[in-house]
């Protein structure tokens, strides 16, 4: 994959966090991600590549733009495979809390399973618990496992979780092993990415999410040699219906890291409200700054970059 590409795709998570990042705390969640997919569905016409949406706002009958199979980029380029959310964390942004960004991945063709919009059950830890971790054990053992790793006790570590009732029992599971908590309101592919920053304070974030984000959140952390498992999470019989059209066979497989995100990948994003590990959108009279993180798997370089964008020389947002 051409590593120049990492630019350019920064320019598009860019313009779609300038742009929902007017809606922060405006209490309009579908403004604000409208607002997203707008900006990102033209920055992207700008990129060198024939890129498919494979994990996009849904599916062609629901979604007018970004949706699941619709060809972006400039056509000239390389064949590469898109999975993207231009505002993961609508919530977040429209409360004006932290976390909510712009993200995308980016994978040779092929190289991301086509999950299917439905819940995913996971669990992601940082380098440090590469190669040990087990979504079919407990908790419990997950946790023993990683404080073993990192030469600590299981009360030292903090795992995130997604703040929902449907983890009522998974928390209490924590808190019996002893282990610290940070509960969410949205946005575990940060939550992720925090697993692999040593500021973030975070160890292992474990629970049921998006599918989609399972799928981005793999590929960061392919990035930045941290390692993740899923396995889908079916709500109703329409959703498994939908899941094998999309060539899904094994409804209860256990997808390691390389199976949700192989081959070359890259992972792009840009704060729209501040969170963890990116600074939101900052308004100024010129103009806006904006903090982006750009990775890529076949180098593991992680580059923070940190925008002034002068709007008397661009399109105002
Ligand atoms: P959106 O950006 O689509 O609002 O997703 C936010 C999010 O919190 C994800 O990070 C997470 O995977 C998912 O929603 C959890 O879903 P639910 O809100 O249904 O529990």
């Amino acid at each position: 994959m051409n590593r120049n590409l990492a630019l350019e795709f920064v320019r598009v998570t860019e313009m779609a966090a300038i742009a929902s990042a007017r809606w922060m705390g405006r209490g309009d969640e579908k403004a604000a991600d409208q607002a997203a997919v707008d900006a990102m569905r033209a920055m992207l016409d700008t990129v060198e590549c024939e890129g498919t949406v494979v994990i996009g706002e849904g599916e062609r009958d629901e979604a007018p733009m970004l949706y699941i199979g619709e060809k972006v980029g400039a056509g000239n380029g390389q064949k590469l495979d898109i999975a993207l959310d231009p505002l993961e964390g609508t919530t977040v942004c429209a409360k004006g809390a932290t976390n909510s960004i712009s993200v995308m991945a980016i994978a040779e063709e092929g190289g991301f399973l086509n999950a299917p919009d439905t819940y995913m059950q996971k669990i992601a830890v940082g380098p440090a618990g590469r190669g040990i971790i087990d979504i079919r054990e407990s908790a419990e053992e997950n946790l023993k496992r990683l404080a073993e790793a990192k030469k600590c006790k299981v009360a030292d570590l903090t795992v995130c979780v997604l703040d929902r009732p449907r983890h009522e029992e998974l928390i209490s599971e924590i808190r019996n092993a002893g282990a610290r908590i940070k509960l969410i309101g949205d946005g575990d592919v940060a939550a992720s990415v925090a697993c692999c920053e040593d500021s973030s304070g975070i160890d292992m974030m474990m629970g049921t999410g998006g599918a989609p984000e399972g799928v981005i959140s793999a590929a960061a952390l392919r990035c930045m040699g941290g390692d993740f498992q899923g396995t889908l999470k079916f709500r109703h019989d329409e959703e498994k219906e939908r899941a094998k059209k999309m060539g899904i066979t094994d409804l209860e497989k256990i997808y390691s890291i390389e199976e949700l995100a192989s081959g070359n990948v890259m992972f792009v994003a840009t704060g729209v409200t501040t969170g963890t590990f990116l600074e939101g959108v900052r308004f100024r009279p010129w103009g806006a700054t904006t903090h982006s993180i750009v990775m890529r798997s076949q180098s593991g370089t992680i580059r923070r970059i940190v925008a002034e964008h002068h709007f008397d020389t661009k399109p105002r947002y």
